[in-house]
């Protein structure tokens, strides 16, 4: 006998299926989206949709996604869930080194120079638009602290904002997997980061030197006011306006360009070119910058100058 018919079948504790996603559904969620985050979901996002609302259909017990937005629409905190979950918070220390370099190499000359010349003050109010788990801000912060120290009178601010609570809360406890050092000047390491012992062996901390000066806030660059002191000297809004759809780009643009200094800069993601923005925007003034030494996949800048403040954008 190949088998015991008597015998009780074993109990499979297999993880419950996930419901399908309907075509409704899909279009539900992406309207939700669109219209809370900006965040535009082609087509082509109904697996990544799926793959990232699964988990919270799962930790909540329901059946199906029309459950889910049903619960997302009346509750804000599940709104809030829901987007930390859609959002892509993909990130790295200096990453896109050339606008590392070119902030070291024409930047800060630039606003040295001024402060020299009493064209400015010393305070430097920079702002990182959509800062993930904080690698962009505290990257920023390195540099600006060493570059301009306090002992030589400066000032720093940085404010480090995004949509996501997830995020900005990893951020605000500013501990990283140890690998993430690696693209960190060393220059920078043994002054702003921390190696971890112990339970914390194979983490990174910042300073509390380096987190004296970046402080976090939830902002959401779709609303309709910006709650932020500024005006900012640098705003770095990157890898962030390719997520929405044309017309929320440029609203995000002129409404970042309205909160820049007079010759600030608006340094957007290498991917993010706006060909055609500057025809609508004429007090910034769009400059693609070539590094002397040629950095494979991040060659481009994508950079825009306020000129003056009495220009309207
Ligand atoms: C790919 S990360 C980019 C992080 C960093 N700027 C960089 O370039 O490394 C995009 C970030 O934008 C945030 N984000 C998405 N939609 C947003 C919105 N409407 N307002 C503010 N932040 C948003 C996400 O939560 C995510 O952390």
């Amino acid at each position: 006998m190949l088998f015991n018919e008597d015998a009780t079948p074993p109990v499979l504790d297999l993880p419950p299926a996930i419901p399908e996603l309907t075509s409704e559904e899909f279009r539900l969620f992406q309207g939700l989206v669109l219209a809370e985050s900006g965040i535009n979901l082609g087509t082509k996002s109904r697996a990544l949709l799926v793959n990232r609302l699964w988990k919270r259909l799962r930790a909540l017990e329901l059946a199906s996604f029309s459950s889910y937005y049903r619960l997302v629409k009346r509750d804000p905190a599940e709104m809030v869930r829901m987007l930390d979950c859609i959002c892509t918070n993909e990130t790295r220390f200096f990453r896109e080194p050339a606008t590392f370099d070119c902030l070291r190499e024409r930047v800060f000359p630039e606003w040295m120079a001024a402060a020299d010349a009493q064209q400015r003050s010393k305070t430097l109010r920079v702002w990182s638009a959509a800062c993930s788990t904080g690698e962009e801000p505290y990257s920023l912060a390195m540099m600006l602290l060493t570059a301009f120290p306090a002992s030589a009178g400066w000032t720093i601010d940085v404010l480090a904002t995004d949509l996501s609570t997830k995020v900005l809360a990893q951020a605000s406890r500013s501990v990283w997997p140890l690998e993430r050092m690696a693209a960190v000047p060393i220059e920078h390491r043994s002054r702003f980061l921390l190696k971890g012992f112990g339970p914390d062996k194979g983490k990174i901390k910042a300073t509390d030197e380096l987190r004296s000066v970046v402080r976090f806030q939830r902002l959401n660059l779709t609303q309709a006011e910006y709650d932020v002191f500024g005006p900012f000297d640098l705003i770095f809004c990157r890898n962030v306006i390719i997520y929405f759809q044309w017309d929320t780009k440029l609203k995000v643009i002129d409404h970042l360009g309205r909160h820049l200094a007079p010759n600030g800069y608006l340094f957007l993601g290498h991917a993010e070119s706006l060909h055609g923005v500057t025809d609508r925007l004429e007090s910034v003034k769009p400059k693609f910058f070539r590094t002397g030494e040629e950095r494979a996949g991040h060659s481009g800048l994508c950079i825009l100058e306020r000129r003056n403040r009495q220009t309207a954008l």
